[in-house]
């Protein structure tokens, strides 16, 4: 699926949408990789952990995205433009990470044995995906997209985008990887108004945004807004919990 990203939207939540990638990074026990790969890298600002982590390898980073590449390449991240999908693992590429990202590729599960299997020995695939297409903050969006006036004009991913954590985990161990695969719900504290409806803005609602006109967008965050509310309701502080499920899954090639 191809939608266009705004990378100063999406970092509007830099400090919890960082933190599965150090999560992600504390699994991987590499010590000296030759090359460190940063798959779909986004704004870059994390691949710029990966550097800090193994200042003697050669990092590099694609994003199919050329609004989040030029984003990287302004902090000094050689960025290249490129779609998950055409990758293949060269012989030097001790480390791939690939963070909050395979969730828009809906043929991953049939990329991930290949890329494991072409990995050089000892190799380290470490992935974080979202887990909560069946979260009110997805199933909101989805119901509304199916009542009479917005039926048929935008798709958006099922509650299937990614498998439970088992499936990651047969996948890899398939491929002859060790496996490390885990789950953590997030209680995300967010502050100010409609904080839920403004960080999916960034992710979840983007490819309603690139199918919809202006007026259209905005008339259906209009409708979405209060049953946003209603589901993650502002507490008396002005702050609103908002619970993020993701998986974590770690395979160390044989
Ligand atoms: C949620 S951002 C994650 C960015 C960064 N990895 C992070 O953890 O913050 C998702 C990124 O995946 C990229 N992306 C989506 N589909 C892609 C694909 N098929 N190939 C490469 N990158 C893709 C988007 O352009 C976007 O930059």
């Amino acid at each position: 699926m191809s939608t266009s990203w705004d990378p100063a939207l999406y970092l509007g939540f830099d400090d919890h949408r960082s933190r599965p990638f150090h999560d992600l990074l504390a699994r991987i026990g590499a010590e000296a990789p030759r090359r460190v790969v940063d798959l779909g890298c986004g704004p870059g600002h994390l691949t710029a952990l990966l550097a800090a982590r193994w200042p003697d390898a050669q990092v590099a980073a694609s994003d199919s995205s050329a609004e989040m590449v030029a984003a990287a390449r302004s902090r000094g991240i050689e960025a290249e433009q490129a779609d998950v999908v055409d990758w293949t693992p060269g012989a030097h590429d001790d480390v791939v990470v690939t963070s909050a990202v395979l969730q828009w590729v809906p043929t991953h599960l049939d990329l991930l044995p290949g890329w494991i299997a072409a990995m050089p020995s000892g190799g380290w695939f470490a992935l974080q995906v979202p887990g909560n297409f069946g979260a009110p903050s997805h199933v909101l969006i989805r119901e509304l997209l199916d009542e009479p006036a917005w039926r048929g004009r935008v798709t958006v991913r099922g509650g299937d985008a990614v498998p439970e954590p088992a499936g990651y985990a047969e996948l890899m161990a398939a491929a002859g990887a060790d496996v490390d695969v885990w789950e953590t719900t997030y209680l995300q504290r967010l502050t100010g108004e409609d904080p839920v409806l403004r960080w999916i803005s960034a992710t979840a609602l983007r490819p309603v945004r690139d199918a919809l006109e202006p007026d259209a967008y905005a008339a259906f965050r209009a409708e979405l807004a209060p049953r946003l509310r209603e589901a993650y309701p502002a507490r008396a502080d002005g702050t609103t919990w908002f619970p993020f499920r993701r998986l974590f899954a770690v395979a160390r090639t044989p």
